[in-house]
């Protein structure tokens, strides 16, 4: 019998595949949600054979308004204990000079299918007094980020979207976790091409130690976790620094 279902965005790469290993090692069946279909199928094969769950690849654009109820309804047969929204990507540019289609993409990925999907979920698991969500933000919440102005400051919605609602369902048997992570060896960066970045030339965290600490966070019930504890001095720091030093900062990493 498995544990449960749990349901994790952006399975097809780097720290949504390690949360997905780590749910499936758990017991959870997995859905697995991404664009990539073969990477998906892949991963959904592996860790069924590895774990004996169920994993079931949803290939969906969540660029897409349209994907969080899809995706729903895509799983409405059995009831989801584990929402991991994970899916995100970065953008790099000055604003007065970037792609506004990129950046709407990157809105709705990174805020409005993230809180989509918990607008979906969450009632049924408040209703069944049972549930966890983890949504993954990034050190970047905690700092404006010029020339990764729009990706930075998604994220700050993340974390404050997931702190306050970690408070709303107090009381209700549901929880839910922020996890922050630094720079993190994944294909993020090769992704929004910044393989530049002062970010990725500096230390960087696994993936699977992240996911760990992440997946630890949410079925301790934690409301916020940062991987790492470079990144969360560093974050400390960085609430004690004026909120301009900390741009500077950040721009200094972001452009290289
Ligand atoms: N790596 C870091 O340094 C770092 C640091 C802080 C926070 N984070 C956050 O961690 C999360 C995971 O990123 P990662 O580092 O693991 O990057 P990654 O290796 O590039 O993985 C990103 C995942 O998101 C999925 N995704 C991207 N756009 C999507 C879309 N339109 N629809 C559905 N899925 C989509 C990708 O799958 P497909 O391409 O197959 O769709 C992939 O599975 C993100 O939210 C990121 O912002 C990363």
């Amino acid at each position: 019998m498995a544990q449960g279902t749990a349901l994790v965005t952006g399975a097809s790469a780097g720290l949504g595949t390690e949360l997905a290993k780590l749910c499936a090692a758990g017991g959870y069946d997995v859905v697995l949600v991404a664009r990539g279909a073969a990477r998906l199928a892949e991963l959904a094969a592996d860790l069924a054979r590895t774990y004996g769950i169920q994993a079931r690849p949803l290939v969906a654009d969540l660029a897409d308004p349209s994907a969080p109820p899809e995706i729903h309804a895509q799983v409405s047969s059995a009831p989801v204990d584990l929402l991991i929204n994970n899916a995100g990507f970065g953008l790099r540019g000055a604003f007065a000079e970037t792609d506004w289609a990129a950046e709407a993409r990157l809105l709705q990925v990174n805020v409005a299918a993230l809180a989509h999907l918990t607008k979906l979920f969450l009632p049924e698991m408040v209703r069944r007094r049972s549930g966890r969500i983890l949504n993954v933000a990034s050190t970047a919440a905690f700092v404006p980020g010029p020339f990764m102005a729009m990706y930075y400051a998604s994220k700050a919605f993340v974390l404050s979207f997931s702190e306050a609602l970690a408070n709303e369902v107090q009381g209700t048997g549901v929880t839910v976790t922020v996890l922050s992570p630094g720079p993190t060896r994944t294909e993020f960066f090769a992704a929004a091409g910044i393989t530049d970045s002062g970010l990725f030339r500096g230390p960087a965290m696994d993936a699977a130690e992240v996911a760990r600490q992440g997946y630890h966070a949410m079925m301790a019930g934690k409301t916020s976790v940062i991987a790492g504890a470079r990144n969360r001095w560093m974050m400390r720091g960085a609430r004690l620094i004026p909120r301009a030093w900390a741009a500077a900062q950040a721009r200094r990493l972001n452009l290289g």
